[in-house]
């Protein structure tokens, strides 16, 4: 028995006099990079400015999520979900509200959008071909999410797999479980995926650029 399941929902929208800016992108696209670049440009020109990250990987929450990402515990991958989402509705209360409240701009190095390419690669992948499929879970995802506000601009920084790999490389980061080569490409699928089925919600910038072109670029598609 096949049921049929459809209703249009907007997401929840900034109320509030302050900016909420998101960096998205997959491992290596360079999103602390550029976080850390428009937080100089708006200081530059006297805004108040609030850095985030997610995970926060701070507070109990945040130091369970690194523990599990660094690999020393280990935990179902729907368990890891529900403990971002637990970690994001803290730093969503504490840090960003309040923030945007008292009208800063507040910068984020990923938001709940990140969980949709990751969170559909930890339940086991899905065809992204099978719309009905990737649907089925990018919602399930979603309507945990409905409560938080969605970021006024969010860039995704679209690079390629190799060049991201390379970059992770050089870093010589300790080997967090996302950052194989062949993980991240499905994790650029799932991104793809997103800006197409959201198309009103992200600016694509090329990340693949120097680093202050790709700030430029980001730059240049903010309101004056
Ligand atoms: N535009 C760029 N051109 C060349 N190298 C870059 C560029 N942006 C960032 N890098 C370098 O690539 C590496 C990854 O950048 P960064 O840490 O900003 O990526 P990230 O998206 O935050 O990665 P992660 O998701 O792993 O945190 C760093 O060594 C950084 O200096
Ligand atoms: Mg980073």
């Amino acid at each position: 028995m096949n049921y049929h399941v459809d209703f249009d929902i907007d997401l929840k929208r900034n109320p509030y006099k302050g900016k909420y800016i998101v960096v998205e992108g997959i491992d290596g696209s360079g999103k602390t990079t550029q976080v850390e670049k428009l937080k100089e440009y708006f200081e530059k020109k006297g805004k108040q400015v609030v850095i985030v990250k997610e995970p926060t990987r701070e507070g109990e929450i945040g130091e369970l999520i690194d523990s599990i990402l660094q690999g020393k515990i280990k935990v179902p991958s729907v368990a890891l979900q529900y403990l971002y989402s637990a970690d994001r509705a803290v730093n969503h209360y504490k840090n960003i509200i309040p923030s945007l409240e008292k009208g800063s701009i507040i910068i984020s190095d990923r938001c709940f959008w990140s969980s949709i390419p990751y969170g559909i690669l930890d339940r086991g992948g899905v065809d992204y071909s099978n719309t009905a499929q990737v649907i089925l879970v990018a919602h399930g995802i979603l309507s945990m999410y409905h409560q938080f506000i969605v970021p006024d601009y969010t860039f995704y920084l679209k690079i390629s797999v190799e060049e991201a790999t390379k970059r992770l490389h050089g870093m010589e980061k300790t080997h967090e479980i996302y950052e194989k080569r062949e993980k991240l490409a499905k994790i650029a699928e799932g991104y793809k995926w997103l800006v197409k089925q959201f198309p009103k919600e992200f600016v694509v910038v090329d990340g693949g650029q120097p680093v202050t072109k790709v700030t430029e670029e980001i730059i240049s598609k903010l309101p004056r």
